[in-house]
């Protein structure tokens, strides 16, 4: 550090002792880091975070589903398979719903890490961040021939305001910390891709220069044309998107790609030398005499009369066309946008990008068997390109509707890949679910005993607060199970780390009878499987007006909270009919009701101009409110059946087979155990759901031979909001009850 003079010293005294900011100057004088260049911006800091919160599978995928009981054609070669399909051995690709920061820091320094590294570590990611302001969350959902404008739910739209609340500030913040995250996650020899375009690239690049430590490769132009460009006055067209792309060190894989041209051979320039070879020639350029001498040896230099040099370039013919090889430089033009996909690939999520630009980025940057990664992974691009080209996956996102469009992708890759008598892997589902719920109620444990449950109570009663707030409830005393009133109705939360079980709820109608109680709210993040709707039946019986309310993630943003934004949605129903022949059983799908509301019909009346519709969810309805010119309300019920709410369903045929275990520090340790939630993972056997493109449904599964005895079958529901319900139903098979 240059010596400060001593009135540099008392000014710095002086501004501190009035609480004021130091001038720029001292940035250079008072700081180690010599760097002359630098990017800097409000709230900068070297600070990552390390939280590890063990991940929670909540779904496996290993087989695409069986037709028949004796379709047994499990995939080929790749796996040991048990007689369920169930992929026994090697890596299972991942699904992680969440945000990326939790989950890449989790990976970082949690126990996956030593799975990841063991596959050889992350070799590629690609990322493609929400750098289209407000394009990332909304989506067009269909129903009938209508289509319904699915507006971000409140984490959603936080995320965005995390992104861009702040404008440029925020946006680097969020993608710095990030992208420090994931150059530790990354391979030695990985490289990665970053997805943007005129908004952020140059903030990007910069960002990139400081965590890669300037291990730039490329800057990629795809040009996609074709999306008529809007022309805006004074300025050319914007018809390109960017991707940088970086390695981790200055060794990273990288394989040439080479686009090949189909031309008739006549008329194309190139000739046949005396043994059929087919080449053009080209000048000498800039090869030394040296490599000359090479290329002669190799019968690749032709000579003119005056003695001028020509190189020759051998391409495959095959009597009628030439394939010319060229190699992919850095812009690429030779991708349409996404709008041009065809419509088997298209998924309908906004800001789905086209399979062959992954594919090209795949095949440069890593091999068949590497571990790729996405972390805004939308509709799952990535994924779905790295399954088809044997590569390993690991992706997330935040959004519940990406993880859902990504979840039927792949399905619908694994179904390809089986029927082309391919390789493909399982997949589960994960999220960071309870842990994330207690991260938030986590006490620290290097707080002496005492200490420690006090904190715990304090975090409890914040986090009831939050809850009470969030569902705008009065608080309540003297009640065992009841901490706020609402309209007329008490109301009771549900623990923060487990599901709401009948017990707990046989409790609150104890207390209900005791005090002739009669209508009662049940908050929960989850509740226990089978328990809806049997209970709303039971309280309905002694007289309770019961209902049960999922607790939205969304009540841990407080600005959510403050401006009142937290909707708290009615658990659905789900009924089934199970099917039973000899050792075989199927499930019949006979009813799904939800219980959503968004707006009212009442509300759209008042508000709509003439000539305007508008689209709204009123108690389990969605309606298309419309005026004409003369300002005629008309109203149009389009979910007509309950299968219309239906977007998914899927089948395990044993469900409780599979234990869900989480891997957890020890306190005394520090090492990792693994630890059995009191879960089961749910299987996904046989499955049935709409495609952008196929918009039926089966409402039968087809049979599935099971052991004779008792089983439990777990039947669960994706509706067309992403939202999953789940069922169970016992069954008995093969005669015996
Ligand atoms: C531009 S889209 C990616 C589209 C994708 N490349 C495709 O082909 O479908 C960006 C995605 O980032 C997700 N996202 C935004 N913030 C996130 C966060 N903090 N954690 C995880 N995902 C996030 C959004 O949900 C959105 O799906």
């Amino acid at each position: 550090m240059p010596k400060l003079t001593d009135q540099e010293q008392q000014e710095i005294v002086r501004f501190i002792e009035a609480g004021q900011p130091l001038p720029d100057k001292y940035r250079f004088l008072l700081f180690e880091d010599k760097r002359e260049v630098e990017l800097v911006w409000n709230g900068k800091t070297n600070e990552v975070c390390n939280v590890v919160l063990p991940f929670q599978v909540i779904e496996q995928v290993d087989e695409p589903r069986a037709e028949k009981p004796d379709d047994n054609a499990l995939q080929p070669s790749l796996f040991t398979m048990d007689n369920r399909g169930r992929q026994l051995k090697g890596w299972t690709n991942k699904l992680i719903w969440g945000d990326n920061k939790l989950i890449l820091s989790s990976l970082k320094n949690g126990p996956l890490r030593a799975e990841i590294e063991a596959q050889g570590g992350l070799k590629l990611i690609y990322i493609d961040p929400p750098f289209d302001v407000g394009a990332d969350f909304s989506m067009d959902i269909e129903i009938g021939d209508d289509t319904f404008l699915k507006k971000p739910n409140i984490l959603e739209e936080i995320a965005y305001r995390d992104t861009w609340g702040r404008g440029a500030d925020s946006f680097i913040a969020m993608i710095y910390e990030r992208l420090m995250l994931m150059r530790d996650l990354l391979a030695e020899d990985g490289s990665i891709y970053v997805h943007c375009d005129w908004r952020v690239n140059g903030l990007i690049r910069l960002v990139l220069d400081d965590v890669f430590l300037g291990q730039f490769h490329n800057h990629i132009v795809w040009s996609y044309g074709g999306r008529g460009a809007k022309s805006i006055g004074g300025q050319f067209p914007r018809n390109h998107d960017d991707i940088l792309l970086f390695s981790k060190n200055r060794d990273y894989q990288f394989r040439r790609v080479d686009t090949i041209k189909k031309i008739p051979f006549n008329g194309s320039g190139y000739r046949l030398d005396e043994v059929g070879r087919c080449y053009r020639t080209a000048p000498r350029g800039m090869y030394t005499d040296e490599s000359i001498k090479r290329l002669e040896a190799e019968g690749r230099i032709m000579q003119n009369s005056k003695g001028t040099i020509r190189i020759k370039y051998f391409e495959e013919y095959d009597g009628n066309f030439v394939y010319e090889k060229k190699q992919v430089g850095d812009v690429w033009e030779d991708i349409p946008d996404a709008m041009h996909m065809s419509t088997t690939e298209k998924t309908g999520y906004g800001t789905q990008k086209p399979e062959a630009l992954l594919e090209r980025i795949l095949r440069a940057s890593s091999n068949e068997g590497d571990l790729v990664a996405d972390f805004f992974c939308g509709s799952g691009t990535t994924a779905a390109v790295a399954e088809k080209l044997g590569r390993k996956w690991l992706v997330c996102d935040l959004g519940k509707f990406a993880i859902h469009t990504t979840r039927k992708r792949l399905i619908g890759v694994q179904r390809q890949l089986k029927t082309e008598g391919q390789d493909y892997r399982a997949f589960e589902i994960l999220n960071l679910g309870k842990y994330e719920r207690q991260h938030y109620v986590g006490v620290n444990p290097s707080l002496r005993e005492e200490e420690q449950r006090k904190q715990a109570e304090e975090k409890e009663a914040a986090f009831l607060e939050l809850i009470l707030r969030a569902y705008q409830t009065q608080k309540t005393e003297g009640f065992a199970s009841f901490h706020g009133k609402k309209a007329g109705r008490l109301v009771s939360v549900g623990p923060i780390n487990l599901p709401v079980t009948r017990l707990f709820v046989e409790a609150v109608m104890l207390e209900c009878r005791q005090k002739h109680i009669t209508k009662v709210d049940i908050l929960g993040f989850e509740f226990e499987m089978g328990l809806f709707p049997n209970v709303l039946d039971d309280a309905r019986n002694i007289g309770i007006d019961l209902a049960l309310k999922y607790i939205p993630r969304d009540v841990f943003d407080k600005r959510a909270v403050e401006k009142h934004q937290v909707v708290f949605h009615d658990v659905a129903a789900i009924e089934v009919k199970p099917l039973v022949k000899k050792n075989s059983v199927a499930v019949q799908l006979t009813d799904f009701s939800v219980f959503y509301s968004q707006d009212s019909v009442a509300h759209a009346e008042a508000t709509l101009k003439d000539k305007a519709r508008r689209i709204v969810v009123e108690q389990g309805q969605i309606v298309k409110v419309s005026k004409d010119a003369k300002g005629i309300v008309k109203r149009t019920v389009l979910t007509k059946k309950w299968t219309d709410w239906i977007d998914y369903w899927s089948v395990d045929f044993d469900f409780q087979s599979k234990r869900e275990i989480v891997r957890v520090q020890r306190e005394d340790n520090g090492g990792w155990e693994e630890r059995w939630t009191g879960d089961y993972i749910f299987e996904n056997e046989w499955q049935s759901f709409r495609t952008k493109k196929d918009r039926s449904l089966e409402l039968t599964s087809a049979y599935h031979e099971c052991l004779p005895g008792r089983h439990k079958l777990a039947v669960k529901v994706v509706d067309i909001f992403g939202n999953d319900t789940m069922t169970i139903v016992e069954v008995a098979v093969g005669g015996k009850k």
